[in-house]
């Protein structure tokens, strides 16, 4: 079973001049028991995307679901 289905996601920071993208439509998904390592180089992303699916951090568009609700319909005492 799928714990974590996120599709389409992206996220972009606000640098002083412009948006800077830095998740673009990505998907990435977890069953439950699997071990997942991210890899990448330094400011690729790796924490920006794991806040983003964590529900720590938001996105701009795509969805996340944890456990089938996605999260952004998700309040602190959901679960
Ligand atoms: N809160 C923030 N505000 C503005 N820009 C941010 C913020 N968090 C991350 N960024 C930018 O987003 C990009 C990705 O950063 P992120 O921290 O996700 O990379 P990372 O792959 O985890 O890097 P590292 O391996 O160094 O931990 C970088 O260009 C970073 O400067
Ligand atoms: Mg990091």
């Amino acid at each position: 079973m799928k714990i974590i289905d996120a599709r389409g996601i992206s996220k972009s920071f606000k640098d002083i001049k412009e948006d800077k993208p830095v998740l673009n439509h990505v998907d990435f998904s977890m069953e439950e028991g699997e071990f997942v390592a991210v890899m990448g180089p330094s400011g690729s992303g790796k924490t920006t995307l794991l806040f983003c699916v964590s529900g720590m951090d938001t996105v701009d568009s795509g969805r996340v679901l944890f456990l089938n609700r996605s999260l952004s319909e998700c309040g602190e005492r959901t679960f």
